[in-house]
């Protein structure tokens, strides 16, 4: 059985950036021992006079709670942190509260473990005044036991969400989930920088892109069961018609400042799979 030591009453908050800051206000308010551990001593002042305590390293800090969440602004800040703990970490639960990568996750897992404690990776979907109310979600990953431990004090920052026991789970999540926001909005970006070159009405072309985006979010469920069953109907179009249109783009996006977006590259995944007579298979088969 793994040791996790006592409820996480006595809560460590290792950086109190804009998030740190919002975090702090919400264990306090639920009623946590919150030590506070800052570069710059001085961003700590407001949280001490609100009840907080303050710690005078990022070691006695974490040495005096059951649970640190680490609120920083990026791995490398984390590891700076975390090489400062020379000590053991039996029965702690460290928390990388940052967003970074899946490599970064398994190091500062790595790390932590190396030390004898247990590390949760978290990716924050919510903006620091969203912390503490049911709109912020929390992703987190990596020992299910410290989560499950400590779940009802990560109830106070968001709707807390277990997606994976890989250290790098929560990140790999929020990460993807960025890139299905900057994939769309920079294809929406090229579109109607491609149609403003060409003279037209970017308001009028606008609803034509709504409706396209709508195709998109309504083939999600249908895309996900393709994936998993692995079997990849055509659908509106076969990866012949598909190859044609994305070699149109390539040539509509040729010299724009947003470029090509990659096309090529899919381009020669789609004549590859041609080339193996799968030319009848639908668009999900590229990723098959
Ligand atoms: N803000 C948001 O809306 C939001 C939303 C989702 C995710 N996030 C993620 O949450 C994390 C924290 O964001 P934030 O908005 O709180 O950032 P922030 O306001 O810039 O705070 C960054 C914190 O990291 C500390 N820090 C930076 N470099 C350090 C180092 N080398 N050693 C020790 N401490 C260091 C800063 O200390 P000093 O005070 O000494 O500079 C500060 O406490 C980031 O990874 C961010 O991407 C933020």
């Amino acid at each position: 059985m793994i040791e996790v030591k006592g409820p996480a009453s006595r809560v460590a908050v290792i950086g109190t950036g804009a998030i740190g800051r919002a975090v702090v206000h919400r264990l306090l308010a639920g009623g946590r021992d919150v030590t506070v551990w800052n570069r710059t001593e001085s961003r700590t002042t407001e949280l001490v006079a609100a009840g907080a305590r303050p710690g005078r390293s990022v070691r006695e800090a974490v040495s005096s709670s059951t649970l640190a969440l680490l609120t920083l602004k990026d791995y490398t800040a984390v590891q700076q942190c975390l090489t400062q703990l020379d000590m053991g970490l039996s029965g702690q639960t460290i928390v990388g509260m940052y967003t970074g990568t899946a490599s970064e996750a398994r190091q500062a897992a790595q790390w932590v473990t190396g030390l004898g404690g247990q590390y949760i990776d978290a990716g924050i979907q919510a903006s620091p005044e969203m912390i503490g109310t049911t709109a912020a979600t929390i992703l987190y990953s990596g020992s299910r036991h410290a989560f499950e431990h400590h779940k009802t004090t990560l109830e106070l920052l968001s709707k807390p969400r277990f997606v994976g026991q890989t250290p790098e789970a929560a990140a790999v999540w929020d990460l993807a989930l960025f890139g299905v926001w900057y994939d769309a909005q920079l294809g929406l970006l090229r579109a109607l920088d491609a149609v403003r070159e060409a003279g037209i009405d970017v308001a009028e072309f606008s609803h034509t892109a709504n409706t396209q985006l709508g195709h998109v979010v309504a083939a999600i469920a249908a895309t996900v069961s393709e994936m998993q069953q692995a079997t990849y109907p055509s659908g509106p179009a076969d990866l012949t018609e598909h190859l044609t249109v994305v070699r149109h783009l390539i040539e509509l996006r040729t010299g724009r400042p947003l470029g090509d977006g990659g096309l090529p590259e899919v381009a020669a995944r789609i004549e590859a799979l041609i080339a193996d007579g799968r030319g009848g298979e639908g668009l999900t088969a590229t990723v098959g």
